[in-house]
């Protein structure tokens, strides 16, 4: 239709979204197979049958189960190359992906395989495809400083694949501040910062306050909680913070998509952005299909067009590179 059409042909960023979040269950059957893994399932239906979840948390136990198959470095490739399709499809141009390092390392996949694959099939899908991509490491919230702290460490011989470091999983007793020393050594060797404050959590404005003034980050994941403070908003405005919104996945772990909340965002002058998250999990929606979402709940085409701009905006490319794609 129309506004599908409209929205394909928006030369867009992708500035959230898990690596492991795409996982579809047809690569999940794949995957299994080929590393010799039984499932309880022997069809995508079953497996998308399975997927119930009502809050992060939930969400989150499956997310993590799911990625039991991924073990060696063709499968990390794979995965990343069937998004990179799937993006470029939709009309994204660049992106900046995440992925979680400790997901992999806590099971005995060595951090070595997992970013080979996931490099290779960035570069891959350039040559191919002509889409842009870098990597975005996140940290494991739920887990120790000390163990991101080592991540961190083993990262740097990557250094070069590595354009930023994120903070994700579960918000509930793991403020920001938890990771103040990684996140300053971080900044230290030249990482950009960016870090969850997921939507309607725990101290989501102490979070909020946290990230901003103790981290000092170049961005926010989520971060909608921040209208309900008016400091915050002035914080932002003044440090000139982009937010990496996810209408979708806010449908499915909070109590809405959170569209009007953007529009707001939009109105203050503050940078949002769209972007699909975790979109195998998510009824298989990108970040196309998150534009179109947030206009059938009430955003018009010229804050569709700002929203897409956002993304550019708020990349982490380099100022000659950032008007190269729209
Ligand atoms: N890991 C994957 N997706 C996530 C999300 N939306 N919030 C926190 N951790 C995540
Ligand atoms: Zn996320």
């Amino acid at each position: 239709n129309e506004l599908a059409a409209f929205v394909q042909g928006l030369p867009k960023a992708e500035l959230h979204l898990h690596i492991e979040g795409t996982l579809e269950p047809e690569l999940k059957l794949e995957l299994a197979r080929r590393n010799g893994i039984s499932l309880p399932y022997s069809t995508p239906e079953e497996i998308r049958a399975a997927y119930s979840f009502h809050d992060l948390t939930s969400f989150l136990v499956g997310y993590y189960d799911g990625m039991n198959v991924m073990r060696g470095e063709e499968d990390f490739y794979d995965l990343a190359l069937a998004y990179l399709r799937k993006a470029s499809s939709q009309g994204v141009r660049y992106a900046e992906i995440f992925f979680d390092p400790q997901a992999h390392t806590s099971r005995g996949v060595p951090f070595p395989v997992v970013v080979r694959g996931l490099r290779r099939a960035l570069v891959d899908g350039r040559r191919l495809l002509g889409i842009r991509a870098e990597l975005i490491m996140c940290f494991l919230r739920d887990f120790s400083a000390e163990y991101a702290m080592a991540t961190l460490m083993e990262a740097l011989p990557f250094k070069d694949w590595i354009l930023g470091v994120g903070l994700d999983s579960d918000e509930r007793d793991n403020p920001p501040v938890k990771f103040a020393a990684v996140f300053a050594r971080a900044r230290a060797e030249g990482f950009f910062l960016t870090m969850h404050c997921d939507v309607d959590q725990q101290d989501t404005a102490e979070n909020l306050r946290q990230v901003l003034e103790v981290i000092g980050v170049d961005r926010i994941d989520h971060g909608v909680n921040v209208l309900e403070s008016p400091a915050l908003v002035s914080a932002v405005l003044e440090r000139g913070i982009g937010f990496t919104v996810c209408p979708v996945s806010n449908g499915f772990v909070t109590d809405g998509l959170k569209a009007l909340e953007v529009k707001r965002m939009l109105e203050l002058g503050l940078k949002p952005t769209l972007n699909s998250d975790d979109p195998a999990y998510f009824a298989g929606k990108y970040v196309a299909d998150n534009f179109v979402a947030v206009a059938e709940a009430g955003l018009s085409r010229s804050e569709l067009v700002q929203l897409a701009r956002n993304s550019f905006e708020i990349a982490w490319l380099p100022d000659s590179a950032r008007h190269t794609f729209v």
